[in-house]
């Protein structure tokens, strides 16, 4: 038995990395997954492949599980509905959507032009946007149970130098998973987030990745995959509009905080100058 014996997969980006685990497992667990890489290049650049999506494929039919590929564009509206058209023609429904493609265009801020933060924003948070959109379309009419997950990011949700356009595009999936979480909630469809630290092309030039002599084996992408299969079985059924972290064998999950309300002292109101001399009491220092 499987932990997702008949259910129908649709991962984002997994013809690699982070994405390529993820599929592999869930065909493993029982699930027929539709396999979706553009095939470009790490910054998106460059002619598109259908090799990386084939190849996935080709590797979970040879482990005797079953699986499609498709070759769209997550960010362009037709691209999406045509992944998730795939699953329902192939399969006759969809049970899971993992919004895992991504790429990376990283500069500081004064140094980014344009095109790198529009494409960036783009592929990450209009892509999100589009697929959750279309299989949501799905899962409502069923109203059986259905499973989102978005990859948001570290860099999103604390900052990253040189990712502006990265954090922006990360922190909006943020805040997309936490109010489709809520919408879909009637449908019995829960919405969680995965924040992965990962060895992939992505990653591996990073100092931090450098700097680490086993970080290929330490932060392979398989310690990311049990995570995106638990958010996306009926384990996880009560679990929605979370952020789980998974970096290698570590797991957390990230909270926005908040501190304790302070009010002011007089009838007045707030002054700019209280506002500083009472800033350790807001900030809850
Ligand atoms: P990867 O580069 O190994 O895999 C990403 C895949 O997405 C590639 O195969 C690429 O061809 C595909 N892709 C790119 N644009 C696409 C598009 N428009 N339509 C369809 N497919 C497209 O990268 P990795 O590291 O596996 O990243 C997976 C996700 O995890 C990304 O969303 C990334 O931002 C996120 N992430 C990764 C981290 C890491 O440490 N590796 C850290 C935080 C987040």
């Amino acid at each position: 038995m499987g932990l997702l014996d008949g259910k129908v997969a649709v991962i984002t980006g997994a013809g690699a990395g982070i994405g390529r685990a993820d599929a592999l497992l869930f065909a493993k667990e029982g699930a027929k997954v539709v396999v979706n890489d553009l095939g470009g290049a790490r910054d998106g650049s460059g002619d598109a492949s259908s090799r990386p999506a084939e190849e996935v494929v080709e590797e979970i039919k040879a482990s005797g599980g079953d699986a499609t590929a498709n070759f769209d564009n997550v960010a362009e509206a037709e691209g999406a509905a045509s992944i998730i058209k795939t699953a329902i023609d192939r399969y006759g429904k969809l049970d899971i959507l993992v919004n895992n493609a991504g790429i990376l265009r990283d500069k500081t801020l004064l140094k980014m032009t344009d095109d790198m933060f529009d494409l960036v924003v783009k592929v990450h948070l209009r892509g999100t946007f589009l697929c959750t959109r279309a299989a949501c379309a799905h899962l409502r009419e069923r109203n059986e149970s259905g499973r989102i997950i978005t990859t948001t990011s570290v860099a999103g949700l604390m900052g990253n130098f040189g990712q502006a356009n990265y954090s922006a595009a990360k922190a909006g999936i943020y805040g997309l998973t936490r109010t489709v979480s809520m919408e879909m909630k009637k449908y019995k469809v829960t919405v969680n987030a995965l924040a992965p630290i990962a060895h992939t092309r992505l990653t591996s030039d990073l100092p931090m990745m450098q700097a680490m002599p086993n970080a290929k084996d330490l932060l392979a992408p398989e310690h990311i995959a049990p995570a995106t299969l638990f958010l996306a079985s009926d384990l996880a059924a009560d679990i929605t509009g979370q952020v789980l972290a998974v970096e290698g064998p570590r797991m957390y999950l990230f909270r926005m905080s908040q501190t304790d309300p302070v009010m002011p002292k007089g009838d007045g109101g707030w002054t700019a100058q209280e506002i500083r001399e009472r800033w350790a009491e807001i900030s809850g220092k």
